[in-house]
């Protein structure tokens, strides 16, 4: 068996006190619906119950009012190791997210690394590691050119996929690492030639159909060999289990309607970015 993910085992979660559909930055949010809060502070409960029992830690930052999607913490920024490079959200409504967030990761004792004010970047959202590099995401909420300063902040080396469905706005909708050779890959988010970037990349995908993307099954979390997800259909179940995972259905119904799913509840604190391989010695 493929060993499992080397990180995956510890979380930062934000409780959804001040959830709701403010605003509409993503095709899936309309200022008409409305969030039932106990609802989702059900769901928001039942994924970190989900986490915890699949054997992570979940650590928790602050919810904070007027800034209404902090519980997507998979936005606030990168981490490598003891550094946390802080979001450069987009959207004016997110900006003031970014205080909270770095607030927190300073308050644990991580460095704190800045990209330049004038790009883009939205933290884990749109950077998974897998393998030995970080696959990065942009065009709706990252700029392409954030990708070579993460590069040069963390020494990881990126590879950059362009996203081309507006609905799959962010990377985190589109790739899901489930071990060292493995990932749930949604096409339909990614050009033609970011699907041959991740084609060359993982080694044995699990090719999601349109509507299993639309659905956000690629926005699920892994611990170890558990997938929380926010919906699982027959044949991808199937598939995980044959590959030796185990699946957790966790209904996030309530956050769908900011068009966020599990993943995006959820910022992975135990990443450490690898290196890239040295160059061969010349001496
Ligand atoms: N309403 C939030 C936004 O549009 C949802 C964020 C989803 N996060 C994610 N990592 N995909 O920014």
């Amino acid at each position: 068996m493929n060993e499992a993910l080397g990180w995956g085992r510890r979380y930062l979660m934000c409780p959804p006190s001040y959830f709701g559909v403010l605003y509409e930055i993503n095709p899936w949010m309309h200022r008409e619906v409305t969030v039932d809060r106990d609802a989702a502070q059900a769901q928001w409960e039942g994924l970190r119950t989900a986490l915890v029992e699949a054997g992570a830690e979940v650590e928790i930052l602050a919810p904070a009012a007027e800034v209404p999607d902090l519980v997507f913490t998979a936005n606030a920024g990168v981490v490598n190791a003891n550094q946390f490079v802080p979001s450069r959200f987009r959207h004016p409504e997110r900006q003031g997210e970014t205080g909270h967030d770095a607030a927190w990761f300073r308050s644990r004792g991580f460095q704190i690394s800045e990209l330049p004010e004038d790009v883009c970047q939205e933290g884990a959202g749109d950077a998974l590691p897998f393998g030995n590099v970080l696959l990065a995401g942009y065009r709706f909420r990252s700029d392409a050119a954030s990708h070579a300063y993460l590069s040069a902040l963390t020494g990881a080396a990126v590879r950059s996929v362009e996203l081309a469905d507006e609905r799959l706005y962010h990377l985190d909708l589109t790739f899901c690492p489930l071990d060292e050779r493995r990932a749930i890959v949604a096409p339909l988010g990614w050009d033609r030639y970011g699907r041959r970037v991740v084609e060359a990349l993982v080694p044995e995908p699990l090719v999601l159909d349109d509507d299993d993307a639309l659905a956000f099954c690629a926005n699920s979390v892994v611990v170890g060999r558990r997938v929380v997800m926010p919906t699982c259909p027959v044949r991808v179940g199937r598939q995980l289990e044959a590959w030796g995972f185990e699946v957790a259905v966790c209904p996030v119904g309530e956050f769908l309607k900011a068009g966020g799913g599990c993943r995006c509840l959820t910022l992975a604190l135990d990443v450490t970015l690898a290196a890239p391989v040295p160059s061969a010695d010349l001496h």
